[in-house]
């Protein structure tokens, strides 16, 4: 058995280098890939590689999609329909067997991904075969090595990146969720985990100590969101991500949807798994339904590569391929959405129509300190309580589209009690806060200016339609209301 220690920057996977090299060298370049393969000793080239490291603009654009893994040399790497793959000999492939476990399509999506989420390379030698038979006059090496960013998993949708990750429990295991999680997790923690003998737990995790006052032996995973969907609760990953790592052998599980991997890196906070529906910022676009996980975690990766698979939720090659392309903007697609973002929040804030805005940039957010620690910016994402009818304010908005969704390009707006979250019990609803006239806001990249001029003129029309109650009871019991009239905040349907 030849043991050869190798760097093989920015890949994974099962390679076959067909190389002349020399037994017992410390540092050997392959000649035929010497772009992107480099061999030395193991931990040699860290250091190097981590001073190289690029930034996320270069990454969203650069990572995984170099031309070199192409014969014909697609800048853009090509959409790979294939469902199978010819093998050399049984057993014996280039990389792809069926697109199932794995498609080259998928490959540069997944790689690219990860590179954003992940603030950790590192080195492990999976395994390394040596076949003691010659290839066209080269010895044949099979190598099964990690180095740099583990790639990430994507899955066909959001939800089935969760279901998958809860395959990686048993029955009789124990789940804690945050409280406040998208509707969709709620309802499958509740409903289809529960079947299998998965108790959740849902706390309100914005105080730590609850997460950890709610931890069992057997709990194994710990879910939380942050800022939460739709009323943008905070969880200070690095507090729960001590809790759970003292006390537990708990999986943690940040899911990353509201902030995108450009304002918000939970793998760097101790959270050993972030997850995304990729149906919303990382492609930006709403023309994509697609989940993914990232990990730093080998272990993890290979279960969950397993679980991939083996359960089969994974997305297709051409979805694969806009997202990739979607990518490639999400930088400068979060600024913008940050921007305008901000600017409506700050609006509302003012306006007289509003009772309150959730938005973690504004000062007036409880948690705003935690905010400014955790994440390096804010998306598009604002939640407004209103004082008049959300309905009616909704119906009037002509930019904002009434839609479910959030993170594309285009604003839209949504009531969550009536939409996205009516999925989760009254009774629940209430305790979080998910009211009638709380209304969530995806800010788009339209101009601020027309996005305003939009919300006051449908907030407006609800002061026009609106009665004042000091007006009805005048009119009931005809006397002089002054004081109430004064009252921005009071308003009545006609
Ligand atoms: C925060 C969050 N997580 C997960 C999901 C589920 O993702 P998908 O719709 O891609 O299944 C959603 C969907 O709205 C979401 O908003």
């Amino acid at each position: 058995m030849l043991t050869i220690n190798c760097i093989i920057y920015k890949s994974i996977g099962h390679f076959c280098l067909a190389t002349p090299f020399k037994t017992g060298s410390r540092f050997i370049t392959v000649n035929l890939t010497s772009k992107f393969f480099k061999m030395g000793t193991k931990g040699e080239k860290v250091d190097e590689i981590l001073k190289n490291r690029k930034n996320f603009d270069t990454l969203a654009i650069h990572e995984g999609q170099e031309p070199s893994q192409w014969t014909h040399k697609a800048v853009i790497p090509p959409i790979c329909m294939s469902t199978t793959f010819e093998q050399y000999a049984p057993a014996d492939h280039a990389g792809y067997e069926y697109s199932r476990s794995g498609n080259p399509t998928r490959n540069c999506l997944e790689r690219a991904i990860a590179a954003l989420e992940s603030a950790k390379y590192g080195i492990d030698v999976l395994n390394m075969m040596y076949d003691s038979w010659l290839y066209h006059g080269y010895l044949r090496l099979k190598v099964n090595i990690w180095v740099g960013v583990l790639p990430g998993l994507c899955f066909s949708s959001g939800l089935a990146a969760t279901a998958t990750l809860t395959h990686l429990l048993k029955s009789g295991d124990h789940i804690i969720s945050f409280d406040d999680v998208y509707g969709g997790t709620n309802r499958y923690y509740r409903r289809c985990a529960s079947n299998y003998n998965l108790e959740t737990t849902f706390v309100d995790a914005r105080d730590p100590e609850n997460v950890k006052n709610a931890l069992r032996p057997n709990t194994k995973m710990v879910w939380m969101e942050t800022p939460t969907n739709p009323t943008m609760k905070l969880v200070d990953i690095k507090a729960v991500a001590a809790i759970v790592k003292e006390h537990s052998n708990a999986v943690l599980v940040v899911d990353n949807t509201f902030m995108s991997p450009y304002f918000q890196k939970p793998l760097m906070l101790g959270a050993d798994i972030v997850m995304h529906s990729v149906s919303k910022y990382i492609n930006g676009h709403s023309d994509v339904i697609m989940g993914t996980i990232a990990t730093n975690n080998i272990d993890l990766y290979e279960k969950i590569k397993f679980l991939q698979n083996a359960l089969g939720a994974i997305p297709s090659p051409f979805d694969s391929y806009l997202v990739n392309r979607g990518l490639k903007t999400l930088h400068v697609r979060m600024e913008r959405h940050q921007e305008n973002g901000l600017a409506v929040a700050r609006h509302l804030e003012k306006h007289p129509a509003v009772e309150r805005v959730l938005h973690p940039g504004l000062p007036s957010h409880p948690q705003h300190s935690l905010a400014l620690r955790q994440c390096s910016g804010f998306s598009g994402m604002v939640s407004v309580y209103l004082h008049g009818q959300a309905n009616e304010f909704v119906r009037r908005l002509q930019l904002f589209t009434l839609a479910e969704s959030l993170g594309s390009i285009e604003s839209l707006v949504e009531i969550p009690s009536l939409m996205t979250h009516m999925s989760v019990p009254e009774e629940q609803r209430k305790e979080l806060g998910i009211t009638d006239n709380l209304v969530r806001l995806s800010v788009g990249l339209e101009a601020k200016e027309d996005l305003l001029a939009d919300l006051d003129q449908a907030l407006e029309g609800l002061r026009r339609r609106a009665v004042p109650v000091s007006t009805l009871l005048s009119s009931l019991i005809k006397t002089s209301v002054a004081d109430v009239t004064r009252s921005n905040h009071l308003f009545l349907e006609t």
